[in-house]
C-alpha cells in the first residue's frame, strides 16, 4: 500500500538531502532516507527530523529488485545522488546517467505519482566536461523513462553545510593569493539550500510532473564578485590574481591529486561556462516559486567561523 504523504529520498545524507528531510518532515510528510551507510551517515540524517517521521534504509547495490522494493510504500521519489569528481568505480556516467535511468524506470514500473531528479544548471554548452555530459545524459534518460518526472537544474546551492562557500572560506583564510580562473568572469546565480528545498517542496505540493525547471537565486555574481563578498564576510584581504589557462591547468592537475580534490581538470573546464539560466526552460520564478535569500546576508550568518577571533570580534559593516 502506497502512502500519499510518503517520500523516498536517494542521496539523503548530502547537503540538499538534509535540508529537504527537515522541510518535508516539519510539514508532516513521512520520509524514507536512503544511504549507503547508516553507520557513517545515520546520525547526520536522524537529527534532521521529528521523532516518528523518518525511516532509514541502507542500500549498497543498486539493482532493479532492491530499488523497486524501496519504492513499494512511497508515492514520490527524489534523487539527489551526485558526485563532483570521479574516483575508483564512481564514474560520472554510472552515477549521473545509469543510476537515474534505473531509478526512473523503477518509478515508472511502480507507478509512482512523481519522480524528482536533481541535475545541474549551465551544462548544455559544456560539451568538453564529462560531468556536464553525464548530467545531460541522465536528464534525457529520466525524461524518456517516466512522464511523471520533474528535472530540477539548480545553480550553486549554498549554506553553512556546503562544499562551495565553506571551501572558499577555508582557502581564502589560508592562502595569501587566490587564483582567478578565466579572469573570474564566469557568472553564477547562487541559491540558498532552504530556498531550493522550498522549491522541491512546492513541486511536490503542486503535484507538478513532466517539467524541467532551472532553479536560481535572486542575484547574479561573477566568480570574482563571489570571492570579494566572501573576503568581506570573513574580514580578510587577499590578492585575487587572474591565472593564465596553462597555469590553471597545472594548478588543477595538482589539486586533483588530493584525496578530496579542491579542483579537477573537469571542474576547471566547467568553470568556463556561465551558470545562469539558458532560457530554454522555465525557472522557479516562472512558477511563482521565489528564492529570496540574499547571498551576502546568508554567508554573514556563518562566516564568523573563519574570522580571526570568531563571532564577537567581527566588525559590523553598516
Ligand atoms: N550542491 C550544489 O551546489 C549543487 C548544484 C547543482 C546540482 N547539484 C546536484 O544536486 C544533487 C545533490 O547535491 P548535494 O550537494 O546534496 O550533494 P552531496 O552533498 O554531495 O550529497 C550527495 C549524496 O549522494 C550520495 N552518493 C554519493 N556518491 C554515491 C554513490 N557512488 N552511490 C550512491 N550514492 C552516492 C551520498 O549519500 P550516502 O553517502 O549517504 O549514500 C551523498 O550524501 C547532486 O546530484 C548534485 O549534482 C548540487
Amino acid at each position: 500500500m502506497k502512502n500519499q504523504d510518503s517520500i523516498l529520498i536517494f542521496g539523503s545524507s548530502g547537503h540538499i538531502g538534509k535540508s529537504l528531510i527537515r522541510k518535508f518532515t516539519k510539514n508532516n510528510y513521512r520520509v524514507t532516507a536512503v544511504t549507503r551507510s547508516i553507520h557513517r551517515k545515520g546520525y547526520q540524517i536522524k537529527t534532521q527530523s521529528n521523532y516518528g517521521y523518518l525511516a532509514l534504509e541502507e542500500i549498497n547495490s543498486f539493482t532493479e529488485e532492491n530499488v523497486s522494493k524501496l519504492m513499494e510504500s512511497s508515492s514520490i521519489c527524489i534523487n539527489l545522488i551526485g558526485i563532483l569528481y570521479e574516483k575508483k568505480k564512481n564514474h560520472f556516467n554510472l552515477i549521473h546517467s545509469d543510476l537515474p535511468s534505473l531509478l526512473s524506470k523503477c518509478a515508472s514500473k511502480k507507478m509512482l505519482d512523481q519522480f524528482i531528479h536533481v541535475s545541474a544548471l549551465g551544462i548544455e554548452e559544456a560539451t568538453d566536461s564529462n560531468y556536464a555530459l553525464s548530467k545531460l545524459d541522465g536528464e534525457n534518460k529520466v525524461k524518456e523513462n517516466f512522464n511523471k518526472s520533474v528535472i530540477l537544474k539548480p545553480s550553486i546551492v549554498y549554506s553553512v553545510d556546503d562544499n562551495f562557500t565553506t571551501n572558499f572560506m577555508n582557502l581564502l583564510s589560508m592562502l595569501p593569493i587566490m587564483p582567478l580562473y578565466y579572469g573570474g568572469k564566469t557568472k553564477f546565480t547562487p541559491i540558498h539550500v532552504s530556498d531550493f528545498s522550498n522549491i522541491i517542496y512546492e513541486v511536490v505540493k503542486k503535484k507538478i510532473t513532466g517539467e524541467t525547471l532551472e532553479c536560481i537565486g535572486p542575484e547574479v555574481f561573477t566568480f570574482k564578485e563571489i570571492l570579494i563578498k566572501i573576503l568581506k564576510s570573513i574580514n580578510k584581504k587577499r590578492l585575487l590574481v587572474p591565472l593564465p589557462f596553462f597555469l590553471a591547468k597545472i594548478n588543477a592537475k595538482l589539486f586533483q591529486l588530493m584525496p578530496k580534490p579542491l579542483l579537477t581538470i573537469d571542474q576547471l573546464k566547467l568553470l568556463k561556462y556561465d551558470n545562469i539560466i539558458s532560457k530554454k526552460y522555465k525557472t522557479n520564478y516562472d512558477l511563482k516559486m521565489e528564492a529570496n535569500k540574499k547571498f551576502e546576508e546568508e554567508i554573514n550568518r556563518y562566516s564568523y567561523n573563519w574570522t580571526s577571533g570568531g563571532q564577537f570580534s567581527k566588525k559590523i559593516d553598516k
